[in-house]
């Protein structure tokens, strides 16, 4: 007898742990009833690899309108000045045309500012790698000091005191319950249709259209691996192995630590993720510190600036003679291919503009 009344006892318990598990949100008392959202399908563009989904947070109209405000509200910003989008300009390709972006009490960062382009293919983010998520990402420019200087706790209760935001977030995750995950969540959301796959250079592969002579000898000097050899690093049709490298900007003395700091490997010392060739006409100036404003410069760095320093990577060719010495023709040839990268949905798209204008 004793013996089917704990059994009924673990049984029951058992119900009642089952039921809170079934439906979470009984318990939730922001939970909203009528949570309806509407699924996106976020296309995996002709020739891309699949992007890495995030099954804790599947898109949903709801989340994408949702982040798209919040990407453009200077509300996560201490003095209410400055939004995601004011470092990420869409005329600029959602990067920034300053060298260095202002902050929200008016200091620059230290690096600059990165394009948020086709970031669902991305395994690691920031010039050195240190977010290992999209969501791991739209974590960190709120509580920067520099960027956005916002705790947390003081972001999620300013949305919470907003009149607008508590409802909006029911609409997108069914809670008017704000937090700082839900935030990153909604951002990247939008984040992740910022999709550029529209280029001639996506046309030439679907073979909709073909190059013109001088960009087919640019393509050339990028795909040989006797000549330009670009495509190891900027390889893939995403144009970045998203891996870390030392171009051999710098000599030993003016190496910035980049992936060091993530990884304190001294052979990280002076590396940088790969930057993709999309867009450049956009997103100047170049480089982890912008220190190029032209393509032109950029070439002309690859073809003799080049400086060997101690963990430039082997892939780059004839560093000792400051680099892969090209002729005026084969410099035109270069940039008319790397121009074939431009998609200009990317600044033009209403759909990835400040909502709030
Ligand atoms: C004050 C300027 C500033 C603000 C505000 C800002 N960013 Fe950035 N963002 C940068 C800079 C600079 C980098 C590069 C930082 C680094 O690598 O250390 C960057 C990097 C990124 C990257 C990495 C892209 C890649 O290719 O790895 C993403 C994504 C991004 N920001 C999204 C956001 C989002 C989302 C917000 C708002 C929550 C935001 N940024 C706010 C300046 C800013
Ligand atoms: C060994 C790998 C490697 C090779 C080979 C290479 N790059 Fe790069 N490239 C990089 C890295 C890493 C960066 C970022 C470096 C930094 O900011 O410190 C970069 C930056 C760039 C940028 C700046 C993009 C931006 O948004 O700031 C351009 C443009 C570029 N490379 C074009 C080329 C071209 C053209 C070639 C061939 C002539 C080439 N790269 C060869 C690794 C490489």
């Amino acid at each position: 007898m004793k013996k089917v009344w704990i059994i009924g006892c673990i049984v029951l318990t058992m119900i009642v742990i089952h039921s809170c598990e079934k439906d979470p949100l009984i318990s939730d008392p922001n939970a909203v009833s009528d949570y309806q959202p509407t699924r996106y399908h976020l296309k995996v563009p002709p020739g891309f690899p699949d992007y890495f989904s995030d099954e804790n947070n599947p898109l949903t109209l709801e989340g994408i309108a949702l982040g798209r405000k919040l990407f453009f509200d200077p509300i996560l910003s201490r003095k209410d000045n400055i939004s995601c989008g004011s470092c990420h300009l869409q005329e600029a390709g959602f990067s920034d045309p300053a060298q260095f972006s202002l902050g929200t009490h008016g200091g620059r960062t230290a690096v600059q500012s990165m394009p948020v382009q086709n970031i669902a293919w991305m395994p690691q983010l920031f010039w050195d790698g240190r977010a290992k998520s999209p969501v791991d990402q739209a974590f960190q420019p709120v509580a920067n000091p520099i960027e956005m200087d916002l705790s947390w706790n003081e972001a999620v209760r300013k949305l919470q005191d907003d009149a607008f935001y508590p409802d909006l977030f029911s609409q997108a995750f069914g809670t008017t319950e704000i937090d700082s995950l839900l935030v990153s969540r909604a951002i990247v959301q939008f984040e992740m249709t910022i999709v550029s796959s529209e280029s001639k250079f996506d046309k030439v592969l679907r073979g909709e259209t073909q190059f013109s002579e001088l960009e087919a000898f640019g393509s050339e000097l990028v795909f040989n691996t006797e000549e330009g050899d670009c495509f190891h690093c900027h390889g893939s049709i995403l144009a970045t192995d998203n891996l870390f490298h030392n171009n051999g900007l710098d000599i030993d003395a003016n190496l910035a630590p980049g992936r060091f700091d993530v990884t304190e490997n001294d052979e990280d010392f002076g590396k940088f993720k790969t930057p993709s060739l999309r867009n450049l006409v956009f997103t100047a100036p170049y480089m982890h510190d912008g220190r190029f404003n032209t393509i032109r410069q950029v070439i002309d760095f690859y073809s003799e600036g080049v400086k060997v320093n101690r963990n430039i990577d082997n892939l780059m060719k004839q560093a000792h003679q400051g680099g892969i010495q090209l002729s005026e023709y084969q410099k035109e040839a270069l940039e008319a291919f790397l121009l074939t990268m431009t998609d200009s949905s990317i600044v033009t798209n209403p759909d990835f503009s400040d909502p709030n204008k």
